[in-house]
């Protein structure tokens, strides 16, 4: 049986990487690990609890003692590594507790691999990463795996520098290693501190939107779960020492986004066409926002051959349903310190 160990599992992409792994591949043992942070949810795997391949296992990646001896007792075969800190708001609010989980936790799960893996053949460590690493682009041009690094957040700097350890692993110690770099997610499970989520949240409760700046920010969706397929896919066939950028070839401004999702919840909650986007409130701008994210995932499509499989507006349709369905699984996840947070990120904006 093939040992993987998953971090970061119980978070919004993670839990759907587990979920499709632990049930295409009833001969991998699934071990997700996850220091069950504000974002991590255990609610969010019930269906794969069950499965016998699969286990949980709390932990912290930033604990070098604690994964030493995990790595020595469980001899896994790979890993995929996802758990990490990911609101870039939360990182310019704090952004040291991003350098220690995404930096030296990331640093911390490569020693333990590197010590423990003496013989490396058939091994590998898998490292998600986010497109934010390249910056910023202007209105024309794509990411591709070639762009040089930019990251402009606190967030997206402690993700460079963790995709740069990983690398850094496989020319000095031939790590086996693969990176993916992808544009935003969006779809179930979604903590909703992030713009789609969020505004979904809030028409439901008819509170303000907040659209950082003028809205005209652009955005790459992909519909996570396209994102686990491409995991899936570049895990099993990707060239070790390579990156593959993935996207979704579906570029939005922020304020068309919300309007569309004001349109098509009027329409489930039987509003007036209109009502909701009279919610719509122009906010603070976020410091440094980056203008737009492209990702050209051409490589990806030609090599691997893995593409998007969801139409847009299908996907937002799923996805509102989901949270029209899972509104209590919204208010357990944001009854504790989100509240605080909240407030904090939007009162005097
Ligand atoms: P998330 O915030 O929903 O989940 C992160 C998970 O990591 C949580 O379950 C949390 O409990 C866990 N975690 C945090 N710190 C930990 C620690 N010290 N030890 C162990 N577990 C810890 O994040 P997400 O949106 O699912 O993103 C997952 C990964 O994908 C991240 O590495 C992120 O950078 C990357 N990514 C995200 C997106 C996106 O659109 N959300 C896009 C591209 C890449
Ligand atoms: P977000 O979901 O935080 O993802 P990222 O910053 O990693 O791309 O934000 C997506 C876009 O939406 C980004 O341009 C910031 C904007 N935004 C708002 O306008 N209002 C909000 O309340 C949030 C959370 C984001």
């Amino acid at each position: 049986m093939k040992k993987i160990l998953i971090t970061g599992g119980a978070g919004f992409i993670g839990s759907h990487v587990v979920r499709l792994f632990a049930n295409k591949y009833p001969d991998y043992l699934i071990t997700n690990l996850d220091a069950l942070t504000y974002a991590g949810n255990l609610e969010n795997l019930k269906d794969v609890e069950l499965l016998s391949n699969y286990k949980f296992v709390k932990g912290d990646i930033t604990d070098e003692s604690f994964i030493d001896n995990f790595f020595a007792e469980n001899d896994f075969d790979a890993v995929i590594h996802l758990a990490a800190e990911s609101h870039v708001d939360r990182s310019i609010l704090d952004p040291m507790s991003f350098v220690k989980t995404n930096v030296l936790g990331t640093g911390i799960l490569l020693n333990a691999a590197k010590k423990n893996w003496d013989d490396k053949s058939n091994k590998l460590f898998y490292h998600v990463s986010t497109d934010e690493v390249y910056g910023s682009l202007g209105e024309t041009g794509f990411f591709t795996e070639e762009t040089p690094y930019d990251p402009r957040s606190p967030y997206s700097a402690s993700k460079a520098a963790s995709d740069h350890l990983v690398m850094a692993y496989h020319h000095t110690y031939d790590l086996p290693v693969v990176i993916s770099n992808c544009s935003n997610n969006y779809g179930s499970h979604h903590f909703p501190e992030k713009l789609l989520p969020l505004m979904i949240n809030n028409i439901i409760h008819s509170k303000p939107l907040p659209v950082y700046g003028k809205g005209e920010n652009v955005r790459d969706w992909l519909w996570v779960e396209d994102h686990a397929k491409a995991i899936d896919v570049i895990f099993h066939k990707g060239v070790h020492g390579e990156k593959y950028n993935v996207g979704g070839f579906n570029e939005w401004k922020n304020i068309d986004i919300v309007h569309l999702l004001c349109k098509m919840m009027d329409r489930k909650l039987n509003r007036v066409d209109g009502e909701s986007a009279k919610l719509i409130t122009y906010v603070k701008d976020r410091a440094g926002h980056d203008m737009r994210y492209a990702i050209d995932a051409t490589k990806l499509q030609r090599e691997l051959g893995w593409k998007p499989s969801l139409q847009f507006e299908e996907g937002l349709e799923k996805t509102i349903d989901w949270y029209l369905a899972n509104k209590d699984w919204v208010s357990r996840i944001t009854s504790g310190s989100y509240q605080q947070y909240y407030e904090q990120q939007y009162s005097k904006r």
